[in-house]
This record gives structure tokens, C-alpha cells and sequence, in this order.
């Protein structure tokens, strides 16, 4: 046991703090501290969801910067989280709010509040890649499976707008979009270059990606990723 979680032990709190946000949502709701439930919730799980998914992008970066291969095994867990989180938030919008009354949905919610349209895409296209997200199916789909969960770049970016849209005020939208976009340009092939010789100037450990310790296939194989 205490071996497992030497080994494990980023992991596990990775995945404990993902799940905090929930555990403190559920413990507001039982105590009524949130003025208007419906709202609080549904911004809660959205905003959350966004962080984990930024978070995910943020790991291949992050170790080709500063070659810390541990963050790597929790990349997987991130995706996966902040997936859990848009099904909660599409929950909150559909159940809790719309009761699943879809000429409602289709009819008065499209019209006032158009930004669900570019939430939903993001979350048709995360829907296939957590489905995939397992071993099996990155044997299955082979060469494939990397283009596939290339569309991650999209979907973060989709949220991005969502976010954006939904406030009148934009100054976080704008900084999300701002990390957002940095993200994606440190996976151009010519900046992950660049980023792994700063390492080495600062390091002079030679350039090693893939961890000994548990390694998660999401969002996309460690070596060949852009
Ligand atoms: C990747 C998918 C999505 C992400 C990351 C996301 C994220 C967010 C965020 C960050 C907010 C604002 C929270 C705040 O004000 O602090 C929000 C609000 C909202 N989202 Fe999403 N969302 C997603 C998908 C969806 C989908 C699929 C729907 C419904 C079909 C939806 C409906 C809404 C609604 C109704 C609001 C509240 C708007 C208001 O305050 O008036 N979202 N979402």
C-alpha cells in the first residue's frame, strides 16, 4: 500500500483536488447556501470543466519546459475530469433547468441563449475522445487515434468562445482564450523544439519524456505529440 502511494501519490491527489470542487458544490446545495441553485450550479460545473481542460492542455507543455515527467500521468485524468464535469454541467441545463422539455430547449433556450450552440459542439467533439481515451481503443484505432484526439484543439477552444459569449464582461474569457491559444502554439513542432533546448540550457539532464511510473494514453502519445 505505502509503496503504491510513493508511486502514486501525484496522481491521487490530482484526481482527489479534481473531485473537491464537486464534493463542495454537493455541500452547498444540502446546506441552501447558493442564492440561486439552478445558475450556481451550472456556472460551477462549467467553470470547473473549463479549468480541468486547460489543465490537461497544460501538461505536455509543462514537461517539455521543465522535463518533470510526473505531470504526465495525470494528463489522461485532467481530460477525463473536465469531461465529467461538461456532462454535469449539460445535466444541470437540460434536467435541472429545461426539465428535458426539448421544444423548450430547441425553441426558447436556442434563440436566448445562442452560446449553448458552440458548448454543445465542444461537447460532441470531447464525447468520442473520452469514449477512446482507454488502451483498447488506442490499439484499435492505431495512427488514428493521435488524429483523433488532435481534436482537442478545437473543442478547448469551442469552450473557450462558450465562455466568452456567456459573459458580458470578458476579462477572464479573454484570458483563458489568451492560455488557451499560447497552449496550443507550444504544440507547433518548431516551439516544442525550442522549448526542449531552454530546458536543456537550464537543465543539463538530458531530454526524457515518457515516465517509469504509470502513464495514461489521453490526450495523445507522449514522444510523436505537436
Ligand atoms: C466543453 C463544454 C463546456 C464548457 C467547458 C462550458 C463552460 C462554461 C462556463 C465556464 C460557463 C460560465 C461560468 C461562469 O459564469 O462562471 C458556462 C455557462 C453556461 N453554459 Fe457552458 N460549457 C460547456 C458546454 C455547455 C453546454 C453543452 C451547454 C448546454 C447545452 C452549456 C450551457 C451553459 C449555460 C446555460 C451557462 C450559463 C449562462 C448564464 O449564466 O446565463 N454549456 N459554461
Amino acid at each position: 500500500m505505502i509503496p503504491y502511494l510513493k508511486k502514486h501519490w501525484f496522481w491521487i491527489a490530482v484526481n482527489i483536488g479534481a473531485l473537491l470542487p464537486l464534493l463542495l458544490l454537493i455541500l452547498d446545495v444540502i446546506n441552501g447556501r447558493l442564492v440561486d441553485p439552478i445558475a450556481d450550479i451550472t456556472n460551477r460545473t462549467g467553470y470547473t470543466a473549463l479549468v480541468l481542460l486547460v489543465l490537461s492542455l497544460a501538461v505536455t507543455p509543462l514537461n517539455s519546459l521543465t522535463g518533470w515527467r510526473t505531470v504526465l500521468t495525470v494528463r489522461k485524468s485532467l481530460g477525463l475530469q473536465g469531461f465529467f464535469y461538461v456532462c454535469l454541467h449539460l445535466f444541470t441545463f437540460l434536467g435541472l433547468d429545461y426539465a428535458f422539455n426539448l421544444s423548450q430547449i430547441l425553441g426558447d433556450a436556442l434563440v436566448t441563449k445562442p452560446y449553448i450552440i458552440v458548448g454543445f459542439s465542444a461537447f460532441l467533439i470531447l464525447t468520442p475522445l473520452a469514449i477512446t481515451s482507454t488502451k483498447g481503443w488506442m490499439k484499435r484505432l492505431g495512427r488514428n487515434w493521435k488524429k483523433l484526439h488532435r481534436l482537442v484543439y478545437l473543442a478547448v477552444p469551442l469552450a473557450v468562445i462558450h465562455y466568452f459569449w456567456v459573459l458580458k464582461v470578458p476579462v477572464e474569457p479573454v484570458t483563458y482564450g489568451i492560455v488557451v491559444a499560447l497552449l496550443l502554439v507550444a504544440r507547433i513542432p518548431a516551439v516544442r523544439r525550442r522549448l526542449n533546448q531552454v530546458r536543456k540550457l537550464l537543465d543539463s539532464k538530458p531530454a526524457v519524456s515518457r515516465p517509469k511510473g504509470r502513464l495514461e494514453p489521453m490526450p495523445e502519445p507522449v514522444r510523436n505529440a505537436e
